[in-house]
């Protein structure tokens, strides 16, 4: 298949644009969209054929459901069984970065929840995002962009690394926002459950409704070896770069001295290595390769750079990546929650 570009400057078109991409969707096929989080992969969410396809050009495990993305409230009702918790979320923070979980009504087909009982779904406040689903009258089910385990795709380049020549189009509409995904709430049952952290931070949820808790499984910043999470997907290896990630946490100059030793012994058995500070600290290291992720002074340039840099250590073949630590004062975790599962829950503290 010859997967198809079309480029839109999400400040200024005419929604002309993406009729042919509208037709794709509602003839069953895939198309790749921006949103203010990650490029998410869209396929029509009530047509299990479309859900089929999209776990297939992922590389997808069957069992991990896509967040359903919708462009007005009303259509929450078609496909959720809507509770108190999760309108009012909605009402709080949608169009936006937040993804609710409902009891799922009948029209969504298996196919799109891996076979769960409950829907996730989102409503972007992406101007493509929106029109694509407005125009198209589909509702889009869309995980990220990429093929499974790989880093988010936060450039329309990154979407075509992965997936070219497996779907028949994507909409390049520059880079998003946020740059990691959103936050996921399940409010299926008697109390809201946060199961994925984003950039909608518990704080920020907790000003909505008092009563929020987060799924044990990604409590704190260390990785719970044995606790299952919630949402699926958050159980796999993911966002990883093929070099071998590393975490070193402590005070900066600790970091430092061992990080610097790490990469001296790497260096020395011939291997390539890099690393990943910030602009407070990317001076305390010696190696050929140093990559700032942004200023602890903004969260946000943090999560926006995260993938971009996860996705250079690739094109810069680098074999092992030494990184300091994001804890949860970042983002509330959310952050850290990535680097970790991209780290395959490589840690050190000194
Ligand atoms: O920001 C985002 O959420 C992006 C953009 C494209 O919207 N999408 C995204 O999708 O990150 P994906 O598939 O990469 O992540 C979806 C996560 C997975 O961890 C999945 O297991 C979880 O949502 N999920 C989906 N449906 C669920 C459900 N019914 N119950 C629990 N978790 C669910
Ligand atoms: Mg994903």
């Amino acid at each position: 298949m010859t997967t198809g570009i079309i480029k839109i400057n999400p400040d200024n078109f005419k929604g002309e644009e993406l009729e042919e991409a509208c037709h794709i969707l509602k003839d069953g096929g895939l198309v790749a969209f921006p949103t203010e989080t990650v490029y998410g992969l869209g396929g029509d969410a009530l047509n299990p054929l479309a859900a089929s396809k999209i776990y297939s050009a992922k590389g997808r495990p069957s069992d991990n459901p896509l967040i359903v993305h919708i462009a007005c409230i009303e259509s929450l009702y078609d496909i959720a069984e809507v509770t108190e918790d999760g309108l009012k979320l909605a009402k709080a923070f949608w169009p936006g970065p937040l993804t609710l979980v409902f009891k799922k009504k009948e029209t969504v087909p298996p196919q799109t929840t891996g076979g769960l009982d409950t829907v996730a779904v989102r409503m972007p406040c992406h101007a493509v995002a929106r029109e694509l689903i407005k125009r198209s009258g589909v509702y889009i089910a869309a995980p990220s962009a990429n093929l499974s385990g790989r880093p988010s795709p936060t450039q329309a380049k990154h979407v075509i690394e992965d997936l070219d020549g497996r779907i028949d189009i994507i909409i390049d509409g520059g880079s998003p926002d946020i740059g990691i995904e959103s936050t996921i709430v399940d409010v299926s049952g008697s109390k809201a459950v946060i199961l994925r952290p984003g950039y909608i931070t518990k704080d920020m949820l907790k000003d909505v409704l008092c009563d929020v808790s987060t799924d044990p499984a990604i409590e704190g910043i260390l990785p719970q070896k044995d606790i299952v999470a919630k949402a699926p997907g958050m159980k796999y290896r993911h966002y990883a770069p093929k070099g071998q990630l590393l975490i070193v946490e402590g005070s900066p100059d600790r970091v430092a001295r061992k990080i610097n030793s790490l990469v001296s012994e790497k260096d020395t058995e011939g291997y390539k290595t890099a690393v990943i500070a910030t602009d407070e600290t990317k001076d305390k290291y010696k190696c050929n390769i140093i990559k700032s992720i942004g200023t602890r002074k903004s969260e946000n340039s943090i999560a926006a750079s995260l993938y971009n840099i996860l996705r250079e250590m690739d094109y810069m073949e680098v074999q092992y990546i030494y990184s300091e630590s994001f804890g949860a004062g970042i983002l509330g975790g959310a952050v850290m929650n990535r680097m970790l599962k991209a780290a395959a829950g490589h840690i050190i503290q000194v």
